[in-house]
C-alpha cells in the first residue's frame, strides 16, 4: 500500500508470485548496475549539471510523484534549485538520465531549438500506447501532420464553424446532466462533457451508447499513459494497453464507415481525405492513432481546467460576480435562442483572464520532455547527446520573481501586455506548442458562459485538496451543491 500511495504509477491489483518477482528484481538491479557503470565511463568527460541519479531504475521518480500527489508539483524542482544553486540540474526519471531546465531561459532554449538541438521525447508508456502519430513522431513527419491538422478543424475557419456546435452540445449537456441536480460531483460530469464534445467535433459521434463505451475505455487508457511500461496483468499499463486496443477497434469501424461517406466536416474525414496532395487516404492505423492522440491531449487537460475554474469561482465570490456580469451582458445582447459566435468569445476578456490565472496557478500540463539531439552546452555545463530534458510550467508559474505574489490568485496580471515572454507557458511554446489551444479556449468559454448564466454552486468540501495524477484534480471530484440562477438569462 505504501508503495502505491507513494507512486501512483505502480498499482498492481493482483500481486505476482514472489518466485517470479524476486529473481526479476535481482536481474533488473544487476542490469541497471552494469548500465550505470557504462554510462559513468561514457559521461565522465563531460562537465555535467549538478544533481543525483537517485535509486536504480526509478531514479528520483518517486520524489517527483510525491510532490504531485501532495499538490505541489513544483516542489521537486524548488528543492533541487536550492540544493544545487543552479537552474539547470540533472536527475533520473522514467529510467533515463535527464536534465531539468527551469524558468524562462530554459523554456526559451527548448522551445526555440526544436528539431535543431532538441527533439520531442515521451516515456516508453506513451510511445507504446500511442503508436505512430503526431505525438510520437518528430521532425519533418510531425511538422507535416501538424500542418495538415491546422488546415482542417484547427484552422481559423474550422474553429469559427465549431462555436455554435459547441454551444449546442453544451446547452444539451447542461440540460441533461446538470438541470435538476442538487448535490453532485463536478469532475466526472465535466469529464463526460469534454469527451462528448471531442467525440462530436473530432469524429461526429453522437450516439450516446458509443460515447459512453468509448468514455469508459478511455478513462482506463489515460491512467496508463504516464506509467511504467510494464505490460503484466494487474498494472495500469497492462489495463491501458487493452483499453487502447478496444478503442482502436471501435475507431477502425468508424474509419471504414467514413471511407464510404467522407463528406462530414469533422477531423476524422479531413485526415482521411487530405492525407496528401493526391487526396489518397491516410493509412487507417495512423488516422486511428491520431484520433487517440487528440483525445489524450485534449480531454483531461480541458476537464481539469474547467473543474478547477469552478473551484476557484466558488472560493472567490468577487471574481465570480465579475465573470457573471460579463457573461450576462453577452447573453443580453443575443436574440432568444441565438447561439454564440466568434465575436461573442472575443468579448469575454475578463473571463479569459480568470481562466488564464487558473492555468497559471494549476497548470494541467506540468511540463514535458525533450531529447538532446547533440551535446548541449548550457550555463557552463554540458548535457550529453541522447539525454532527456524536462521543462516545467509548474515551477515557472510559481516563481515570485516572474509573477508578483505568485501564490495569490490575481487575474489582473493578465491585463495589458501580461507576463514576460516564456514565463507563462501553460500551452508550451515553439513548434510543439499546443495544437488545441484555441479549441480549448473556445470550449472553456462556451461552457462557462452557459454555466454561470444558468447555475450557481457552492463547494461541499471547502479547501478540497488538489492532487496531480498527472493532471491537477480535486481529490474527491469536487462535490458541489448546485442551484439554478433565479434570474437565468
Ligand atoms: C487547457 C487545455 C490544454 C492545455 C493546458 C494544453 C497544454 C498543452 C501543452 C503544454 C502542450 C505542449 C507539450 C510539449 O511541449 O511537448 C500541448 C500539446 C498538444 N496539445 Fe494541448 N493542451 C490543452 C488542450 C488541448 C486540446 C483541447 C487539444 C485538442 C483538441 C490539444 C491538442 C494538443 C496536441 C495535438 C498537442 C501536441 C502538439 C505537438 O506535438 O506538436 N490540447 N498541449
Amino acid at each position: 500500500m505504501w508503495l502505491q500511495r507513494l507512486c501512483p504509477l505502480i498499482q498492481p491489483t493482483r500481486m505476482l508470485p514472489f518466485t517470479i518477482v524476486i529473481p526479476l528484481l535481482l536481474l533488473t538491479i544487476l542490469l541497471v548496475g552494469v548500465m550505470k557503470l557504462r554510462r559513468r565511463t561514457t559521461t565522465h568527460q563531460y562537465n555535467l549539471p549538478p544533481g543525483s541519479s537517485g535509486w536504480p531504475i526509478v531514479g528520483e521518480s518517486l520524489e517527483l510523484f510525491r510532490g504531485n500527489s501532495e499538490g505541489v508539483p513544483e516542489k521537486f524542482i524548488v528543492d533541487r534549485i536550492e540544493r544545487y544553486g543552479s537552474h539547470v540540474f540533472r536527475t533520473s526519471l522514467f529510467g533515463e538520465p535527464m536534465a531539468v531546465l527551469c524558468g524562462p531561459a530554459g523554456n526559451k532554449f527548448l522551445f526555440s531549438n526544436e528539431g535543431k538541438k532538441v527533439g520531442l521525447w515521451w516515456p516508453a508508456s506513451v510511445r507504446r500506447l500511442m503508436g505512430p502519430s503526431l505525438v510520437s513522431k518528430s521532425g519533418e513527419e510531425a511538422k507535416a501532420q501538424k500542418k495538415m491538422m491546422m488546415m482542417g478543424l484547427f484552422s481559423l475557419e474550422g474553429l469559427v464553424k465549431c462555436i455554435p456546435i459547441m454551444d449546442e452540445v453544451t446547452r444539451h449537456h447542461l440540460a441533461t446532466h446538470w438541470q435538476g441536480q442538487g448535490e453532485m460531483k463536478a469532475l466526472p460530469i465535466i469529464k463526460h462533457y469534454t469527451f462528448e464534445m471531442a467525440c462530436r467535433l473530432f469524429m461526429n459521434i453522437t450516439e450516446p451508447q458509443l460515447v459512453s463505451r468509448l468514455f469508459t475505455l478511455f478513462n482506463v487508457f489515460i491512467k496508463g499513459v504516464i506509467s511504467m511500461d510494464i505490460n503484466l496483468p494487474g498494472t495500469r499499463f497492462y489495463r491501458a494497453m487493452r483499453a487502447a486496443d478496444a478503442i482502436r477497434k471501435e475507431l477502425r469501424a468508424l474509419v471504414k464507415q467514413r471511407r464510404t461517406a467522407p463528406d462530414q466536416l469533422d477531423i476524422l474525414s479531413y485526415l482521411q481525405v487530405n492525407a496528401d496532395d493526391n487526396r489518397k487516404f491516410m493509412p487507417e492505423n495512423e488516422v486511428v492513432n491520431n484520433m487517440l492522440n487528440l483525445l489524450f491531449a485534449g480531454h483531461d487537460t480541458s476537464s481539469s481546467t474547467l473543474t478547477l475554474i469552478m473551484k476557484y469561482l466558488a472560493e472567490l465570490p468577487g471574481v465570480h460576480e465579475k465573470v457573471l456580469k460579463e457573461q450576462r451582458e453577452i447573453a443580453a445582447s443575443k436574440a432568444g435562442g441565438e447561439l454564440l459566435n466568434w465575436d461573442d468569445l472575443q468579448r469575454m476578456r475578463y473571463t479569459w483572464n480568470v481562466v488564464s490565472e487558473v492555468l497559471r496557478m494549476t497548470s494541467p500540463v506540468n511540463g514535458s520532455f525533450r531529447e538532446a539531439l547533440v551535446d548541449i552546452d548550457l550555463e557552463g555545463y554540458t548535457i550529453p547527446k541522447g539525454w532527456k530534458l524536462l521543462w516545467s510550467a509548474a515551477f515557472t508559474h510559481k516563481d515570485d520573481s516572474l509573477h508578483q505574489k505568485a501564490m495569490e490568485f490575481d487575474e489582473s496580471r493578465f491585463e495589458g501586455s501580461g507576463p514576460p515572454p516564456f514565463s507563462y507557458v501553460p500551452f508550451g511554446g515553439g513548434p510543439r506548442m499546443c495544437l488545441g489551444k484555441e479549441f480549448a479556449r473556445m470550449e472553456i468559454l462556451v461552457f462557462l458562459h452557459n454555466l454561470v448564466n444558468h447555475f450557481d454552486w457552492e463547494l461541499l468540501i471547502p479547501n478540497e485538496k488538489i492532487s496531480y495524477d498527472p493532471m491537477p484534480t480535486p481529490v474527491q471530484g469536487l462535490p458541489i451543491r448546485l442551484r439554478p440562477r433565479v434570474r437565468a438569462v
